[in-house]
């Protein structure tokens, strides 16, 4: 939690049981080195009483009918820019609408419109009403406009019925907002990335593709680049612009793709492969256009080179990460995937049209700005050690996945050093 020490966050709390566990971050959060002001909606004091907030924070709690007592009843201009981070948390139905609709009707919903800061929300309310199209699509336009949605996670509710509306555990916000800061976890490492398809020529006009945006890569490399890392793109061909200070090599083909990942390896500490990369290519490239004539046409293919696999067995390899695309028997296709191709670690997203959906259908993986990922590594070098990161934007996963990268990469190095 070093990321959140010295940083300045206003927890929002609006109407809802859940509220009482903000006291339980305020606290965490103090703990951490975080500087805590607190904002209560009218409703939220009907659940827990501002003093205990005053309390716990040492300062005190700004709600919607004292904003007059404070300078110039300017409070949320202040509040804005103090801020490093909002986070409204429980984040009721009611709020979550407002906030969607960029209102400034409370003290709590101005300082968001008026705020720079990261903002993030954690919803916490009944299944059915989480579930609403509404509230889904209301928490898209957030999650659009670059609000942090955390959780929710399911289970038991207060109200006695079990589904997804629970607000997500209090340790869980900590982690998720900690990723919300630059961490310098990677500094001073240099990274490849690989993103987006590659198109196979068939003729001058014609190509064999697939479905990947570029969206997954490109999300890690802003993050790897956030997180301290020197970081090179290797892009097949999407719409997206490379994130600032990423450096783009753009290819078309896998072979072009396999000689630039090899231009980049010699300098280069961890290399994660998102693109998918098609897996043949035509064996005999026309050179003019395919004329149309015949009733069938037949293509012969060849196989292309394993990327992943030949970095993994680069006699410098660096810190491998794979991804595998899986439409059945996900977390096992990926296991063979790890332990076959000799990677350190693998990151598993089912991209079967059986695929869990997001709210009002948004699906995850292939040109999606959602997904989710199982993710396996070895970087011990015993075992196998497996986790599941949940549905979210392909930027809040990438995030996770970066501080994860991080993490085993230092404790391969220390074993290695200790083995030595
Ligand atoms: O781009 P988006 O729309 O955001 O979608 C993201 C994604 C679904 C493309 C991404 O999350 C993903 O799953 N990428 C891997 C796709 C894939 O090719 O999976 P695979 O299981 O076929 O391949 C396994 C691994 O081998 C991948 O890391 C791939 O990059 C690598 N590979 C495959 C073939 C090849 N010739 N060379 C390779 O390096």
């Amino acid at each position: 939690m070093k990321r959140l020490k010295g940083k300045n966050i206003v927890i929002g709390i609006t109407g809802g049981i859940a509220a009482y566990k903000s006291a339980d971050l305020t606290r965490r959060l103090m703990e951490a080195g975080a500087s805590v002001r607190i904002v209560m909606t009218h409703a939220a004091t009907g659940f827990v009483t501002p003093l205990t907030f005053q309390a716990l924070s040492g300062q005190p709690v700004a709600f919607d009918n004292n904003e007059a007592d404070a300078d110039n009843g300017m409070q949320h201009i202040e509040l804005a820019r103090w801020a490093d981070a909002i986070v409204v948390t429980p984040a009721s139905a009611n709020t979550i609408a407002r906030l969607a609709h960029g209102r400034a009707d409370n003290l709590l919903t101005a300082l968001c419109l008026a705020s720079e800061a990261v903002k993030c929300f954690a919803p916490a309310m009944n299944r059915v009403m989480w579930d609403d199209l509404s509230t889904q699509a209301n928490c898209r336009t957030l999650t659009d406009k670059h609000w942090q949605q955390f959780g929710p996670a399911s289970g038991l509710q207060a109200c006695g019925e079990t589904g997804e509306g629970r607000m997500m555990e209090v340790g869980d916000i900590m982690q998720a907002l900690a990723q919300c800061f630059d961490s310098g976890e990677l500094q001073g490492l240099n990274l490849v990335v690989t993103a987006g398809p590659t198109y196979e020529a068939i003729d001058p006009v014609r190509f064999i593709g697939n479905r990947s945006s570029g969206r997954m890569g490109y999300a890690i490399a802003e993050a790897a680049q956030h997180a301290g890392a020197s970081v090179t793109l290797v892009s097949g061909p999407t719409h997206l612009t490379a994130p600032d200070g990423v450096q783009l090599t753009a290819v078309e083909s896998a072979e072009e793709m396999r000689q630039a990942v090899f231009t980049q390896l010699g300098d280069c500490q961890i290399y994660i492969s998102t693109a998918a990369v098609a897996d043949y290519r035509v064996e005999n490239i026309a050179s003019r256009k395919i004329k149309k004539s015949a009733d069938k046409l037949t293509l012969t293919l060849v196989r292309n080179d394993d990327i992943l696999s030949l970095v993994a067995a680069h006699p410098k390899r660096p810190f491998v990460v794979g991804f595998a695309a899986e439409t059945e028997n996900v977390v096992d296709n990926a296991r063979e995937k790890l332990l076959g191709k000799k990677l350190d670690m693998i990151a598993a997203n089912d991209v079967s049209d059986s695929a869990a959906e997001h709210g009002d259908g948004q699906t995850i993986g292939f040109n999606s700005e959602y997904n989710a990922l199982h993710v396996l590594s070895t970087a011990d070098g015993t075992r196998v050690e497996q986790q599941y990161f949940a549905i979210a934007r392909k930027s809040q996963l990438a995030k996770q996945l970066i501080s994860l990268i991080a993490a085993q990469y230092k404790m391969k190095n220390q074993n290695e050093k200790n083995t030595a």
